[in-house]
């Protein structure tokens, strides 16, 4: 039997950021397309009633991606507002009155982690949890033991099986790409091993800097930022097994088993950097020691991938905003053509900004000699009519499908992988915006082929 749809959506920071630019045109989409026909709640403190919400609404989805007459007036129309601050009774009690006869509402909160805590204990003391779910932006935690922490407050207002945290990235059209194409091609599961595949490579490259986020930056660096979170989640979907059963937690008992499988990263195997202009920023120490940069290496204690290492490197104020994955597979065991070349069969993955999958091969080049060329064969996607993120993400915990979100078991060994590395525990290199960030980083992957540079 599936699992009851929620009968209300209410959106905490509803006048924040992250709801401008990525939630109400996620629900105008869910409205478009039929899936979301109860009241939205949005409660926040900025705007003064609701008709200047519902102005901020229609600018926010003005700016991405556009109005769409019928749903936006739809959506309009299942608008409330409670105003006042997160924690305070009074906010609780208006928002219990706001959800009139709902009976099973979802609770977003898309507001600082640091008030993830306060919230959940003033919903249970308002007695608005019971049947009710939650879903929680990341970074869930800080570190190991604050993640703990957190699910134990979550855990006393809320079931495991009502928890959805969410980290966006899964909920991308071009990821789950990956997931689909790594286990709906036969080919590749006989090459996919330590026998065949020689090093796993994701970069994920930002040419902007913090975009004024220098206060929210400082608290993260770039492995709390994306690679405890986004990055693990697309190395976990490039190494996991295939799902067994069909449940909803098939695929992710798989991702836990191989995230479980990685080693704590090795501090000397980890290289951050820090733009040179970062600590100029509103909201930056001047002395910080926070990254923008950080380049790891993973290692799976799995059969599988023995041996097999996958580097991860993420920056801001990098030459190109992309995010791409590189698996280069093993040379012939001989060099029949004495060519002496490296580097020439691997799979290519483009997650951002454009869908690309591509293979890397030799071919002969045309003449008597035999001399090879390098190639490529290329399927680009069009993405005109992907699902945006939140609407995917939104949709499914609305619907109680937790397959996309985080488990307490999963994040728990994603804070474990990356535990030893937070902070200042490594030396920190400064590099010039618009490079690959500091030479240091060059190292652990040069035997290896080197770092592909994305375009
Ligand atoms: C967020 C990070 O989680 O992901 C940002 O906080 C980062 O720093 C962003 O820029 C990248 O996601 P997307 O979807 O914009 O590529």
């Amino acid at each position: 039997m599936s699992p009851p749809h929620s009968d209300a959506l209410v959106v905490f920071g509803a006048t924040g950021d992250l709801a401008f630019k990525q939630i109400f045109p996620a629900l105008q989409a869910l409205v478009r397309r039929g899936a979301l026909n109860v009241p939205v709640v949005g409660v926040a403190r900025s705007a003064k009633n609701l008709e200047e919400l519902r102005a901020r609404v229609r600018a926010s989805i003005e700016q991405h991606g556009g109005i769409d007459r019928g749903a936006f007036e739809k959506l309009s129309a299942q608008l409330r507002y409670v105003r006042g601050d997160y924690t305070d009774p009074q906010t609780l009690s208006a928002l219990h009155d706001a959800l009139g006869g709902a009976k099973r509402p979802l609770f977003y909160l898309a507001i600082p982690p640091s008030a993830f805590a306060g919230v959940v204990a003033e919903l249970k003391r308002a007695g608005c949890v019971a049947n009710a779910r939650v879903a929680l932006e990341k970074p869930f935690g800080r570190d190991l033991a604050s993640a703990r922490a957190l699910d134990a407050t979550l855990h006393q207002a809320f079931p495991e099986s009502s928890i959805f945290r969410i980290d966006h990235y899964l909920g991308k059209e071009p990821v789950q790409n990956l997931v689909y194409f790594r286990f709906a091609n036969s080919s590749l599961e006989p090459l996919w091993n330590r026998d065949h595949i020689d090093s796993m490579q994701i970069t994920m490259a930002e040419r902007f800097g913090v975009q004024g986020r220098g206060k929210f930056y400082e608290e993260t660096g770039a492995i709390r930022d994306v690679i405890q979170n986004h990055l693990l989640q697309v190395a976990t979907i490039l190494a996991m097994d295939a799902p067994v059963g069909a449940d909803e937690d098939a695929f992710r008992d798989e991702k836990t088993r191989l995230l479980k499988s990685i080693t704590p990263l090795d501090p000397a195997h980890v290289v951050r950097g820090q733009f040179r202009g970062y600590r100029d920023e509103p909201g930056v120490a001047r002395d910080s020691l926070v990254e923008t940069f950080a380049a790891v290496e993973l290692r799976s204690e799995s059969s599988r991938w023995e041996g097999v290492p996958i580097f991860i490197r993420a920056g801001k104020c990098l030459p190109v905003t992309t995010t791409e994955v590189l698996v280069r597979l093993k040379r012939p065991p001989r060099d029949i053509f004495g060519e002496h070349v490296q580097d020439t069969d691997y799979y290519r993955f483009r997650l951002s900004p454009d869908v690309t999958l591509a293979m890397g091969m030799r071919i002969k080049a045309p003449g008597e000699p035999m001399v090879g060329q390098q190639k490529e064969l290329l399927a680009v996607r069009d993405q005109t009519n992907d699902m945006l993120p939140y609407e995917r993400l939104l949709g499914d915990a609305m619907r109680g499908d937790a397959s996309l979100f985080g488990r307490e078991d999963a994040i728990l060994a994603q804070w474990r992988i990356v535990e030893p590395v937070l902070g200042a525990a490594t030396p920190l290199r400064t590099y010039q915006p618009d490079t690959w960030g500091p030479a240091d980083a060059d190292r652990p992957v040069a035997a290896h082929g080197g770092w592909h540079n994305p375009r």
